[in-house]
């Protein structure tokens, strides 16, 4: 049995026997009696009765295996003019080195670690060295400001919070610490303690008994082994955008993710211990946990950790340049970064500098890619581009080429068809599902496969209303879009307030909440607009109070300077309009749909339920000022 079709029917008509199979692959203390554990339908886990550790099978089974000379991480840092690499037997021996100064203070299972750290191997390290103990990470991305990480601080309750002493972005440090000060003064919960890393770049000024550095906490304390934890034990959370400003603490059970990353390794990037894989993503996204940390090391294959840009670090040669030098043979990112290498370089000029004969495939995910830049990547480089969709939510992809075990026909503007494990289906408003070539809801019929989120931190209820309720025995992914009749999926919106800014999933919502917090506004609405370069970029609508007497061009700056402080860099709102009114239905819902439609050019249908359609001429009179809206 080797063809997709066969496997994928195989993984929906006996899922027990396909993941016990796939569980083989993994280092179990214990191993599990069964796969699915369905009691509590239509809340799932898996494997919840094995005992297993996440840093044994991402580190030391392979140094047992003999193979500690092999190289686990390859850092390479245009920003701060850096390579480093380290073995798997060094991996085990910082790991476990920091791990044991984490226990000697304390945290043990089920203790949350906050990690909020730039793109450096600490940051994996951190990571690796909760999961040896069975402490829960939750690591914050570096572009979010103080208050997201109060939010995630006071969400998540940890015990410990480890942190880098600065961030580098081209052209300017990013003040970690003081981030993190002001984060622990905004939060309710305290953690017992914090562990600084402090870089060359900007040391930090420790606070006294609270602040520990990362190398001297270390010092005197024993090595940490593995802890086995159970099969539903939580490797991590991970905070993801929702509708409201409340990101959603997504679970991540650790023996469904051990399971079903190895997996992906082979049968979706064709990879093989001592390949080199490099996601050009960051560990504050799923697509850095998964991929630029457990995966790769779990499959005994070497991860690069990259902390510079697709473009001006130097250059648009800037990964050309790492794929020669590493001999990386996939390459995962965002299709936003070709969309940035392809304004630099168009005609792919910097590409024939390099010898990229290593590399075999080019993966997109986090985003839309788009036909022109699959097109230029697929001409340039030569080898397979495939698009892949998934989310925070499953942890790994829910539709790919699966490379590794049959390549199928690239169709562009498709991520191709279901994987195992995903039995996908297009609904329809009553939750029925609808022919092929039929846009509607993506829903995955329960259960999903393991590794995927079994609930929400803390957050039962919101897990149901938010992703099980709308269509009773489905996950409901939160995208729109269609299958065709040959099963391959077509991803077109989303169908909640959920933007996409460079592959970086945020809220409209959330945004919408720091506006309407400003004393002079009175309502607001923030819209997706199409862009070039990131995807989609967030733009903001606000009606100010009566009596208050501000231009456009002294507020807005004050908007975004506060969407800046509250949310950070990431959130890329630059753009707001001061209108009189919003459109809205005659029940009073924002009619944000149409208002992007017009702020993207596109051709529109008024409304039949608007409440008055001359409020629309205005959007786009507004619109135009800021150079959207069409001619
Ligand atoms: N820490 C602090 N700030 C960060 C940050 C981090 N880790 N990452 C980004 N930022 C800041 C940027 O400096 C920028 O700040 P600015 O407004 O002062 O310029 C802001 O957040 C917006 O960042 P971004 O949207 O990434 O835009 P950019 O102009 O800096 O870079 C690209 C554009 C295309 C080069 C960049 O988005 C990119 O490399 N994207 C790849 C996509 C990706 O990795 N996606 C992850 C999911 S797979
Ligand atoms: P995140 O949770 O940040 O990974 O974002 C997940 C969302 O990004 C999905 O729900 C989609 O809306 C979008 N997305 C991810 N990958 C793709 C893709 N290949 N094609 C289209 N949209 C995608």
């Amino acid at each position: 049995m080797t063809t997709y079709a066969d496997i994928y029917k195989a993984s929906l008509a006996d899922p027990e026997a396909f993941w016990m199979k796939a569980a083989a692959a993994i280092d179990w203390e214990r191993r599990p009696s069964k796969a699915l554990f369905a009691e509590n339908a239509p809340l799932y886990e898996w494997f919840s009765d094995g005992r297993v550790n996440g840093c044994w099978n991402a580190v030391d089974r392979h140094v047992e295996a003999g193979h500690g000379d092999r190289l686990a991480i390859i850092y390479d840092s245009p920003v701060t003019h850096t390579k480093r690499e380290i073995t798997y037997r060094e991996l085990q021996t910082r790991v476990a080195a920091l791990a044991g100064a984490l226990r000697a203070k304390g945290v043990g299972k089920g203790d949350r670690v906050i990690v909020y750290m730039p793109m450096v191997p600490e940051a994996l390290e951190a990571m690796l060295a909760c999961a040896r103990i069975g402490a829960i990470h939750s690591v914050v991305f570096g572009g979010f400001a103080a208050h997201e990480l109060a939010v995630r601080i006071d969400d998540a309750t940890p015990k410990a919070i480890i942190a880098g002493s600065c961030g580098i972005e081209p052209g300017r440090i990013v003040h970690y610490k003081p981030l993190l000060d002001e984060a622990i003064e905004l939060a309710e919960h305290a953690p017992d303690f914090c562990v600084i890393f402090q870089r060359e770049q900007e040391t930090a000024a420790l606070t006294p008994g609270r602040d520990l550095d990362w190398y001297g906490f270390q010092h005197g304390t024993e090595p940490a082994d593995c802890v086995p934890v159970e099969g539903n034990h939580p490797a991590y959370i991970l905070y993801t955008s929702g509708t409201t400003g409340q990101p959603k603490g997504v679970l991540r059970p650790t023996g469904g993710h051990l399971v079903a990353l190895d997996w992906t390794m082979s049968a979706i990037y064709d990879m093989a211990p001592g390949e080199v894989f490099w996601a050009a993503s960051d560990v504050g996204w799923v697509v850095g946990h998964s991929y630029i940390c457990y995966a790769p090391l779990i499959h005994g294959c070497t991860t690069v950790v990259y902390e510079g840009k697709p473009v001006g670090t130097p250059d648009a040669g800037a990964f050309w340049r790492v794929i020669e030098d590493h001999r990386v043979k996939v390459l995962f990112t965002a299709p936003t970064a070709f969309r940035a290498i392809k304004r630099d370089d168009p005609a792919g000029a910097e590409i024939g500098k390099y010898d990229l004969s290593s590399l075999k495939g080019l993966y997109l995910a986090g985003e839309r890619a788009d036909p022109d830049t699959i097109r230029w990547a697929e001409t340039h480089l030569n080898v397979p581009v495939i698009d892949h969709w998934w989310q925070t939510e499953t942890g790994y992809a829910i539709a790919a080429n699966p490379m590794g075990i049959e390549p199928l026909p690239v169709k562009i503007g498709s991520p191709s068809v279901a994987m195992p494990g995903y039995d996908v289906q297009i609904l329809d408003e009553g939750g029925h599902p609808v022919p092929p070539g039929t846009l509607g809801a993506i829903a995955v019929k329960l259960p999903l496969p393991p590794g995927t989120l079994p609930s929400l931190w803390n957050a039962e209820d919101r897990f149901r209303k938010s992703y099980l309720d709308q269509f009773p025995g489905y996950y409901e992914t939160g995208d729109a879009g269609y299958v065709d009749e040959d099963g391959y999926l077509y991803i077109m919106a989303r169908t909640d307030d959920v933007i996409n800014v460079a592959g970086h999933r945020l809220s409209t919502g959330g945004m919408e909440e720091v506006l309407a917090g400003h004393p002079d506004i009175a309502e607001c609405a923030v819209v997706g607009v199409t862009d070039e370069l990131k995807g989609q970029l967030p733009v903001g609508f606000v009606c100010l109070n009566n009596g208050a007497d501000r231009s456009e061009d002294d507020l807005v700056p004050e908007l975004v300077t506060l969407v800046r402080q509250q949310i950070g860099p990431v959130a890329a709102f630059k753009h707001a309009v001061l209108v009189d009114r919003l459109p809205k239905t005659r029940s009073g819902k924002i009619l944000r749909a149409t208002m992007v439609k017009i702020a993207d050019g596109a051709e529109y249908k008024i409304p039949a339920t608007i409440d008055d359609p001359a409020i629309l001429d205005e959007i786009r009179t507004a619109l135009q000022r800021i150079g959207y809206g069409g001619d």
